[in-house]
């Protein structure tokens, strides 16, 4: 069976769930949605993701933190950095956040997801409506500085291929839900920004 065919022929692949997203957001109080956050390595995209889940836990949201660090050691942990890997990277970690979606549970993605196309395809297989585009746009000599495994070093002596950044391009999205600049603020600063952006957007209408 080639790629693809699978769910033509496969029954249970189109089977509606029986427990709806509606009933799940119901049931959670909040409306779902995936907050992609992209930016380069060493940008903060993980210190902004997991702080965003302890305050939105704090307040009472489900929410659920996917980075490299969950994904690239298990889904993933058979992708490297070319092109094509972080492209599947991406689509893996799109059609997991489309799954936590239609569970009623908010998606905190932090990945560095360098292009428009792979930025797109995430989008794409998420919904534009449910993809909340956040540019976390530290600038490149920030991050080497805060860089503590030295991998923009190692890049640059070419110890390291395919480095974004340095050999592998970063596009800046064109038009981001939200865009922060933690250059000049503390961890605290940056996650209250995302926090008071995002809240507006899961609320129940019947919340504060
Ligand atoms: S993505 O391009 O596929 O979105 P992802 O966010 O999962 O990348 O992983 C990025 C992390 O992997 C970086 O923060 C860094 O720690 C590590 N890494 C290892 N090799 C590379 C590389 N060649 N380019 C970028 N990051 C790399």
């Amino acid at each position: 069976m080639t790629k693809g065919q699978w769910s033509k022929h496969h029954p249970i692949a189109n089977t509606k769930t029986i427990i709806t997203r509606a009933a799940n957001e119901k049931r959670f109080n909040q409306r779902t949605k995936v907050i992609w956050i992209t930016g380069l390595s060493c940008a903060g995209k993980t210190t902004l993701a997991t702080g965003l889940e302890e305050k939105l836990n704090k307040s009472g949201f489900l929410s659920q933190v996917l980075d490299g660090d969950n994904i690239r050691m298990g889904l993933s942990n058979n992708l490297g950095f070319s092109d094509d890997d972080r492209k599947e990277n991406i689509r893996r970690t799109a059609e997991v956040s489309k799954l936590f979606l239609n569970c009623g549970i908010i998606t905190i993605c932090s990945f560095i997801s360098p292009t428009i196309e792979i930025r797109n395809l995430a989008k794409n297989i998420i919904g534009e409506n449910d993809f909340i585009e956040v540019f976390l746009s530290t600038p490149v000599e920030i991050c080497k500085k805060r860089d503590k495994k030295g991998l923009y070093a190692k890049a640059q002596k070419g110890e390291i291929q395919n480095f974004t950044g340095i050999d592998s391009p970063y596009e800046p999205p064109e038009n981001p839900a939200i865009r922060i600049d933690n250059s000049n603020l503390t961890p605290d600063e940056s996650i209250a920004k995302l926090l008071d952006f995002v809240l507006p957007l899961i609320r129940c209408l019947n919340q504060q």
